[in-house]
């Protein structure tokens, strides 16, 4: 994004969103967190059909077997289960969160919906976290199979930003996973308040339960420059593919200093970088983590295409512990590399809950600013 996009920004950031709330072609302005479809009979072809400052939006809600695959424009994405979810990424290659947040569309793991498929390789490691008020999906991925530029440290996606529309604008999300829906697979719950890090190969998608008490706490958005570590703190591990249950994190920026609550306060953007925080992020005590094999998990994922062909077997041998599976030759180079994911993760990462760094997040923010909040 050029310093004229990312100060114009800034500067329309600091009007009032309520003047930006207003729209050339409606007259009754809802924001999109405000906004309630049922799953599927209710689901408009877009969300939005506003057309303001960022344009229209680019994709549509209404997607199908019409729409599935690699040039779906589908901005209806799903968080479930483990071997079930959806992130945001761009709809062209070679992008960065920053310069295409309002136009992201849904990469998801399973067919059906009328989304795109993430292509098999890419993701290397996911710890799908279940607790009272959340659902979280933390992941390793190749981001490059995903459209972004391999370098881009991010941002965060939600259903507000300055102009109350969304990134992506009119982006809808829905879970069949929640206590409240009771086991039931069947019926899905439009999330109302979630967020979405994307950056540094790396990933956090958090869907707070609408019948919670506190979602827009847990699914807070404001704190866009603090990156994976602070708003979803985990303990998820690089080769590692696990289903856990836990407790709920304390709401992103709470914190307790010297028996006191406090309540972080992000620096604006004109202070420059965030070089220090006043806490380190607490990891919510999990039980049950039940590791898996991602072969048993991602079965759905397409081989890519083109350069990154080689990619394809990588899943097959990378996910498969049978003899079989190993068998199909073709994967064997990709293969190798991926079982040293596996093994190498646990040496290099094994302290680590991932978190994008305070300094990728500033990179990510030079791009991303004020509209990812
Ligand atoms: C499938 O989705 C496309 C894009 O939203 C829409 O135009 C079309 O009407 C849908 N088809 C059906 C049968 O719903
Ligand atoms: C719901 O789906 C998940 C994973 O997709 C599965 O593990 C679970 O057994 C399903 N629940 C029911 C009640 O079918
Ligand atoms: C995860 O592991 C894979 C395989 O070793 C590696 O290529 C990738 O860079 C790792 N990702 C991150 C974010 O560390």
């Amino acid at each position: 994004m050029s310093t004229v996009a990312l100060s114009a920004l800034l500067a329309i950031s600091a009007a009032a969103s309520g003047v930006l709330a207003q729209s050339a072609t409606s007259s009754s302005f809802v924001p999109l967190a405000s906004k309630h479809f049922s799953y599927p009979s209710g689901i408009p072809y877009q969300a939005d059909p506003d057309d303001g400052v960022r344009g229209t939006q680019q994709g549509y809600n209404l997607c199908n077997s019409t729409t599935e695959g690699a040039n779906s424009l589908c901005q209806t994405a799903f968080v479930n289960h483990l071997d079930d979810w959806c992130v945001w990424a761009p709809p062209k290659p070679g992008s960065t969160i920053g310069d295409t947040e309002g136009e992201e569309v849904a990469w998801c793991t399973k067919k059906g919906r009328g989304t795109r498929i993430i292509p098999a390789g890419a993701i290397t490691g996911v710890q799908f976290m279940k607790t009272p008020g959340y659902l979280q999906i933390v992941g390793f991925i190749d981001q490059t199979k995903i459209n972004l530029q391999s370098d881009d440290g991010g941002g965060e996606l939600d259903p507000h930003g300055a102009d109350l529309r969304g990134n992506p604008l009119g982006g809808l999300v829905y879970s069949n996973g929640f206590a409240s829906n009771n086991g039931n697979n069947d019926t899905f719950q439009q999330v109302i308040e979630w967020h979405n890090f994307m950056g540094s190969n790396s990933f956090c998608f958090k869907v707070c339960d609408p019948a919670g008490s506190n979602a827009p706490e847990l699914c807070q958005h404001v704190f866009d420059r603090i990156g994976v570590s602070y708003n979803c703190p985990n303990a998820a591990q690089n080769g590692t593919f696990e289903y856990c249950e836990g407790d709920n994190q304390d709401p992103p920026g709470i914190y307790t200093s010297n028996g006191q609550v406090v309540t972080y306060t992000q620096p604006p953007e004109s202070l420059g970088p965030i070089s220090t925080m006043p806490y380190d992020p607490k990891i919510p005590a999990s039980s049950n983590c039940v590791p898996l094999q991602s072969a048993a998990l991602f079965t759905d994922l397409p081989a890519a295409t083109g350069a990154s062909a080689s990619a394809s077997g990588a899943s097959a041998t990378a996910t498969g512990s049978r003899s079989g599976a190993a068998a199909s030759g073709s994967a064997s180079r990709t293969g190798a590399s991926s079982s040293a994911s596996a093994t190498g993760a646990s040496g290099t990462n094994g302290a680590g809950a991932l978190g994008v760094s305070v300094a990728s997040t500033i990179a990510g923010v030079l791009a991303a600013v004020a509209f990812l909040a």
